[in-house]
């Protein structure tokens, strides 16, 4: 069968899933083009990429050589929206992915979706920008991506979902024993290998509550149909179950690479040397045990707000973020995560019925308000 080649824009091209989505690109030249890449601050990296896949657009968060492959700069909402792009690939890290996604989506493209804090910040707005721009958000992250292969073909709603979770770093630990880990310990997950906020954000269980209001979102169901297993080889992806007790699974290695071809190709499986492959036989015993939530303070704080919605859950991604970013540069304790998040959780007004732009600005508050009360509190002691 012909197909057209479909045009990719990739947001977070040099992170760890835009890497890999570049994989599947490298892969099968005849289906992908790419017609825009948008980073951070990584420049070797993107000057490398902008070299290999000759985008028409780039933006960057770093300095801006002059002959980066011919490529022209705009912004990234510019960028997400051109007329000739098919697909966008959403792998920004935290809240700062939130304008081109919505530009994307408000622009008709699909959306690859792994950029979870977006969902996060505003599923309700998110569905419904997919819902009037014609796009389709497909799961570019295992958990939703394995709901999503479980309900594929079902005619009848879930009765739950069930998320399965490895427990991170420290899952063999109490919470009051973490005082005083590492940011090197917290980010040597023990089964996936990750950027640092998904990793760190593993470790304290923030990531499992994020994915519990994404799929509140994405699967349209209530929280209280959402429940998180621990399941410690993290083979099974995450499970469905239906009214007549029947419970529907998908499983896969530990790697991104096959969740984010499908997300790319849906809804065609080709077959690509690169991608590990599972062997049933070697696979060994899969353990499932009974999430304790209230050993994990983020997980409660993060689900607490998430149900409250308005600017909550903004301001939860945006508290999160900074509190990450805290840890990770030796300034506070893993253990004082979820009180600063906490904090600034209590502090803010929430708006009941937010528009983009007060989402937008609910998030960029909580990063500088937990950024700043941890500067205030520095210098008082
Ligand atoms: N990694 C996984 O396996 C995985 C799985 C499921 C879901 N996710 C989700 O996917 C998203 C990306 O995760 P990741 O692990 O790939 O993160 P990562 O490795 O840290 O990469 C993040 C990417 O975002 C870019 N970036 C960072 N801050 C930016 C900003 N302010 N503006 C524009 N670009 C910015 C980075 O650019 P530079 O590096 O050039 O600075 C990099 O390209 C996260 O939301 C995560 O929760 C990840």
């Amino acid at each position: 069968m012909e197909r057209n080649i479909k045009k990719l824009v990739i947001l977070g091209s040099t992170g760890s899933v835009g890497t890999q989505t570049l994989e599947i690109v490298r892969a099968f030249p005849d289906r992908f083009e790419v017609v825009g890449l948008c980073n951070g601050y990584n420049a070797p990296l993107f000057k490398q990429q902008l070299d290999e896949f000759k985008p028409k657009y780039f933006n960057t968060l770093g300095e801006v050589e002059s002959g980066y492959a011919g490529a022209k700069f705009a912004p990234a909402e510019e960028i997400a929206a051109l007329p000739e792009v098919d697909m966008v690939v959403a792998a920004t890290v935290g809240c700062a992915g939130m304008p081109p996604a919505f530009a994307a989506l408000q622009a008709g493209k699909d959306l690859a979706f792994a950029n979870k804090e977006v969902i996060v910040m505003a599923g309700k707005l998110l569905i419904e920008a997919a819902r009037e721009g014609g796009g389709a958000i497909l799961p570019a992250d295992s958990e939703p991506s394995a709901i999503w292969q479980c309900l594929e073909g079902e005619e009848s709603e879930p009765s739950r979902l069930i998320i399965t979770a490895s427990g991170g770093a420290f899952r063999d630990r109490a919470w009051d024993s973490l005082g005083d880990v590492t940011p090197d310990q917290a980010l040597k997950h023990p089964t996936w290998t990750m950027g640092p906020k998904i990793t760190i954000d593993s470790a304290t269980l923030m990531n499992k509550a994020f994915e519990v209001i994404e799929s509140r979102w994405m699967f349209d169901i209530p929280f209280d149909r959402i429940d998180v297993t621990i399941h410690r080889q993290s083979i099974v992806h995450s499970m469905v179950e239906f009214a007549d007790g029947t419970l529907k699974a998908q499983l896969g290695p530990t790697s991104m690479l096959q969740v984010i071809q499908h997300a790319l190709m849906y809804p065609d499986r080709q077959s690509n040397s690169e991608l590990p492959k599972l062997d049933a036989v070697r696979m060994g015993s899969l353990t499932f045990e009974e999430m304790n939530p209230t050993l994990y303070p983020c997980f409660e704080l993060a689900l607490e707000y998430g149900k409250k919605g308005g600017t909550y859950p903004a301001v939860l991604a945006g508290a999160d973020e900074a509190a990450v970013q805290l840890f990770v540069d030796g300034h506070i304790k893993f253990t004082e995560m979820p009180d600063i998040v906490a904090n600034t959780l209590s502090a803010h007004d929430s708006i009941v019925e937010p528009s983009i732009a007060d989402t937008i600005e609910a998030a960029r508050w909580a990063t500088e308000i937990t950024l700043a009360h941890h500067n205030q509190s520095t210098i008082l002691s």
